[in-house]
């Protein structure tokens, strides 16, 4: 059960405020717990504090109130951040922001560099990392050369570099067509299972969110909803049953254009899901 498991992020009432007079609360009083290996999307509008939120776990940026805790360390009390940044969390931006002169194998090697390894070595780690994100016959590419979800694996596999205990990603495919989105979407989650990285992921498509275990939703810096993405399912099938198209499939009356895209042929099974929910 995941709840045995090792708690990775704890905030309690974390509070961020931007400007002297009090003017814009960004965060107001998040609490949250992750724990190792969990799949966590954070969704809301615009402005509601989710790039705050993530700033403030990596430590890119400080709470006003309120304890943040990452991986056992109390960010409030750590000396050396940059440290704790490259050892303990990976981030992926929308952004790439790959370094655009150096090839995607010395981009990957940039988080390694502090790290006590020959040169030898940290190239064959590079190496393995653009493997594992299926990017090994573009490693002497120059980021101008990748596609933009090219361009997004190498920024994963650089995340990745220094087995960081969380992976922080501020809409990671807010740039990519929905192609590219579900790949990066499917490798971020094989990388879930098969290295049980824990993943923090902002994300404004829904699509996106549902691949997730679980689904924070920030609102005016606050955490509206918390959930399990089983629940989000069963709460957008029950608002599903409620709509018109829901309403014609429970009444057998299937709208003859959606006859013709085959709706009928499921309908009876679609049909049964909907009386159980
Ligand atoms: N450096 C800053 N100075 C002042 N206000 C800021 C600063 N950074 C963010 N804010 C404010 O804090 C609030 C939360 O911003 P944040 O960037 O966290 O939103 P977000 O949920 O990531 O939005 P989006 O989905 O548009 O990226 C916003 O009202 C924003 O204007
Ligand atoms: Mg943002």
């Amino acid at each position: 059960m995941t709840d045995e498991k090792q708690i990775v992020v704890e905030t309690i009432n974390l509070t961020k405020i931007y400007g002297d007079d009090g003017g814009v609360r960004a965060l107001d009083g998040v609490s949250l717990t992750i724990r190792a290996g969990e799949f966590v999307a954070v969704m809301g509008p615009s402005g509601s504090g989710k790039s705050t939120l993530l700033n403030i776990l990596g430590a890119l940026d400080r709470p006003t109130g309120g304890v943040c805790k990452v991986n056992g360390q109390e960010l409030a009390k750590v000396k050396d951040l940059d440290r704790f940044r490259s050892k303990t969390v990976g981030f992926v931006f929308q952004l790439h922001n790959l370094i655009p002169t150096l090839t995607a194998v010395e981009n990957v090697e940039v988080p390694l560099q502090e790290e006590n390894m020959s040169d030898r070595a940290r190239r064959k780690r590079a190496e393995e990392l653009l493997n594992l994100v299926g990017l090994s016959d573009r490693v002497n590419f120059m980021p101008s050369q990748l596609s933009g979800g090219q361009r997004q694996r190498v920024a994963i596999a650089r995340a990745l570099a220094n087995h960081p205990a969380i992976v922080l990603a501020d809409e990671p495919t807010g740039n990519l067509d929905s192609k590219s989105t579900d790949e990066i979407m499917d490798l971020l989650r094989a990388l879930n299972r098969e290295q049980g990285t824990t993943f923090i992921v902002v994300t404004h498509n829904p699509a996106v969110a549902r691949a997730a275990d679980r689904v924070v939703t920030v609102r005016d810096g606050k955490i509206k909803r918390d959930e399990r993405m089983d629940s989000v399912f069963l709460s957008d099938l029950r608002e599903f049953k409620e709509s018109a198209l829901g309403h014609a499939i429970l009444d057998g009356n299937i709208p003859p254009e959606l006859s013709g895209i085959g709706m009928d042929r499921v309908a009876e099974q679609v049909k049964e899901v909907l009386e159980k929910v």
